[in-house]
């Protein structure tokens, strides 16, 4: 249990300023577990703590762990230039709380992108030396080949890497849509694969993160929830 004062509670879950978070409560805008509290300094209990402000409840989350079904059109960039940043998808207060794109997927990808606001995870995600398989079903101009899918799993050079880079599993799924998955993060590295091995992608959709399938979450494009303890395993390196 946190012996955080409820002040600290709210601006821990990204409400705004100490003073901002004193003053919502002192005016009667606060409910702790369905009761309206105006004492500051109250030491509620965290496990199963409810907050009720802005005619919401907030469930109380030391750190939160999001899948967002990522929409064209939005930059995984901390400072988006030519398109909205994923960000404004959430709920403004989780912008506070410095939550933050798990990798990035380009303007134009779409699918499963997680975010997050614990340091250690996001790390641990992004570190190249665990070996998280990430899907991807690529939409390709020209027509999926056997040779196209023996490059790809052959390896294929890209310009600025200095050893070519593989697919660990490539497959058929239509003529035209290909199944590719990585256990790297590199730049562009699907579109750069294919341009590669002389095809071409013109849309692309990320399905899965190690064991989470985007399809299990069903969530619409532009929709997100919370994980928990149960799918966030499922994201467990397979070898460190
Ligand atoms: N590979 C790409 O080319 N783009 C992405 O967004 C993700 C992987």
């Amino acid at each position: 249990m946190s012996k955080l004062s409820l002040d600290r509670i709210l601006q821990s879950q990204g409400f705004g300023s100490r003073k901002y978070c004193r003053s919502l409560i002192e005016d009667g805008e606060v409910a702790v577990n369905g009761e309206i509290v105006t004492d500051y300094k109250l030491i509620p209990d965290t496990a199963g703590l409810v907050l009720h402000l802005f005619d919401e409840d907030w469930e109380y989350r030391e750190h939160l762990y999001i899948a967002l079904n990522k929409p064209a059109n939005f930059e995984c960039s901390r400072k988006p230039s030519h398109h909205p940043g994923v960000l404004t998808i959430l709920p403004e207060q989780f912008s506070w709380r410095d939550v933050q794109p798990v990798g990035r997927l380009d303007h134009d990808t779409t699918g499963l992108l997680l975010m997050s606001d614990d340091g250690a995870f996001i790390h641990a995600q992004s570190s190249p030396k665990r070996h998280v398989p990430k899907v991807y079903a690529a939409t390709t101009h020209d027509a999926v080949t056997d040779e196209l899918i023996a490059q790809l799993l052959g390896g294929v050079q890209l310009h600025d890497e200095p050893a070519p880079l593989a697919a660990s599993t490539c497959r058929k799924l239509d003529t035209h849509l290909l199944e590719i998955v990585l256990e790297q993060g590199k730049y562009h590295q699907v579109k750069r694969m294919l341009a590669a091995a002389g095809n071409h992608c013109s849309a692309l959709r990320r399905v899965a993160i190690g064991g989470l399938q985007l399809a299990s979450l069903e969530l619409e494009e532009g929709e997100w929830c919370y994980l928990d303890a149960g799918q966030l395993a499922l994201l467990a390196p397979q070898t460190e």
